[in-house]
């Protein structure tokens, strides 16, 4: 599936990625800036903090409660963020787009 990353400014980045991995990997496997991911992607960091576009936000599993506790740490959380590393890829997810915070720090 194709993830499309869409930061601050506006600029629009796109990350393609295998079903099953996380957005977070395809952040950093195509080496878009936003997404750091510090921990690998075991809910520990909130570096990988993004705003899920509305339109998408209806075909995601919600987030876990321990999600939820992490992304309190986010930096200005929103009604639409998720931590990037807890969503997982598949064929409906093709064309997702999320946007990056201005800063993860
Ligand atoms: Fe650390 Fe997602 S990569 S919480």
């Amino acid at each position: 599936p194709t993830v499309y990353f869409i930061d601050a400014d506006g600029n629009q980045f796109e990350a393609d990625a295998e079903n099953g991995s996380s957005v977070m990997e395809a952040a950093v496997d195509n080496f878009i800036d936003g997404i750091v991911g510090e921990c690998g992607g075991v809910l520990s960091c909130a570096t990988c903090h993004c705003y899920v576009d509305k339109k998408w936000e209806d075909k995601l599993e919600p987030a876990s409660e321990q999600e939820e506790d992490m992304l309190d740490m986010a930096i200005e959380p929103k009604e639409n963020s998720r931590l990037s590393c807890q969503i997982e890829l598949n064929d409906e997810l093709d064309g997702l787009v999320v946007h990056l915070p201005k800063s993860q720090f």
